[in-house]
């Protein structure tokens, strides 16, 4: 049973905001709580299908300390990854940029050493970010591990696409609630910060608040009783936070319209944007291509995912509703 959005399990401990200056990059994230439903899988085809499109597309591995998304493009793990630049042992990321088998495409491997990856100061983020910035593409593609760290959440938040990969199975859509509910959480941190909101946000964020606040559209109205322009700057915010929802490993007509349903508990029930881009297909043929170390547009490229794909990139692509990242710029 969903209750109020501000009851966060596992909500991210860190209050260190990382710093996004203004840039013109489309970036596009993937997250989605659970491990194994096909993040890297979907980051790595949307990247692919863009990159077929014309756009000049890198792709970075943010599941740091199990980094595999060189294996879902076909590639070995390169011999530089992030634990070189986080070390300082490579200053510059173009170093670590690694061609895949398709124009257009190349990538950054991601830290495959857990204790760096755990242990990596918000300095370090703040910097990765400033060279993500200045590489040489149009589209930059964000594969994240599974959970909500807050680092986890801080990289979904910056992206102007946060997409949120899910599979029909229930834990899968639990999982995803759980992600969205913490992304927003940080999100609202991150509003109140800007707008000096922190009494009435921590009264709210409570879930047993004597206040009636149950959902943020309460919350919002909440605000705007106290004081009505604080109410419209905090409603203009929240209303930047936009989800782009992919199911994945679909069998049947229920499975895709569990999509539909997911959309409209988020947009109802949580008061989050969120549109249904689309849902991909279970097919052999991943497994087989992924087995082969092979892309799967390379592998099978008649397949109906590779369809789905394009479809989905075009839309993501041509969405102009949110061409603002959901995370505050502090430009
Ligand atoms: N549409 C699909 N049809 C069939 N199998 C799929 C599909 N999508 C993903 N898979 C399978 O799921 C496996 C896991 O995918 P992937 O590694 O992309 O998941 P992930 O969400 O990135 O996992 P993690 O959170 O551990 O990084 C793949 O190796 C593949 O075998
Ligand atoms: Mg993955």
């Amino acid at each position: 049973m969903l209750r109020s959005p501000f009851k966060v399990v596992g909500a991210p401990a860190s209050n260190q905001q990382i710093h996004v200056p203004s840039h013109d990059k489309k970036i596009w994230a993937i997250g989605g709580g659970k491990g194994g439903v096909g993040k890297s899988f979907i980051i790595s085809n949307l990247a692919i299908s863009l990159a077929r499109s014309g756009k000049r597309v890198v792709l970075i591995d943010l599941d740091l300390g199990s980094a595999n998304l060189h294996t879902c493009l076909g590639c070995d793990i390169p011999k530089q990854t992030l634990s070189d630049f986080f070390s300082g042992r490579t200053p510059s990321l173009n170093s670590l940029l690694t061609q895949t088998q398709l124009s257009n495409v190349s990538f950054i491997s991601g830290a495959n050493d857990s204790v760096v990856a755990a242990n990596i100061p918000i300095e370090d983020h703040n910097n990765l970010i400033k060279n993500l910035l200045a590489l040489p593409c149009d589209h930059l593609l964000i594969d994240l591990g599974a959970g909500t760290h807050s680092t986890t959440l801080d990289y979904f938040l910056l992206a102007n696409r946060p997409i949120i990969g899910v599979t029909p199975e229930p834990t899968s859509i639990e999982n995803a609630y759980r992600f969205i509910k913490s992304a927003f959480y940080r999100q609202i941190k991150n509003i109140e910060a800007k707008l000096n909101l922190k009494s009435i946000v921590d009264q709210a964020m409570d879930h047993k608040n004597n206040l009636g606040i149950k959902t943020p559209s309460d919350l919002v109205y909440k605000i705007a009783s106290l004081n009505p322009s604080m109410g419209a700057a905090f409603l203009a915010e929240i209303q930047k936070f936009q989800l782009y929802l992919i199911m994945n490993q679909v069998r049947t007509r229920n499975d895709v319209d569990t999509g539909h349903s997911v959309r409209s508990i988020c947009n109802k029930y949580f008061g989050i944007n969120t549109h249904y881009v689309g849902y991909l297909e279970y097919d052999n043929a991943v497994w087989q291509a992924i087995r082969k170390r092979k892309p799967l547009i390379l592998e099978y490229p008649y397949s109906t995912l590779v369809v789905e794909f394009a479809n989905i990139a075009r839309k993501l692509d041509g969405d102009e509703r949110s061409p603002q990242s959901n995370l505050l710029r502090t430009s």
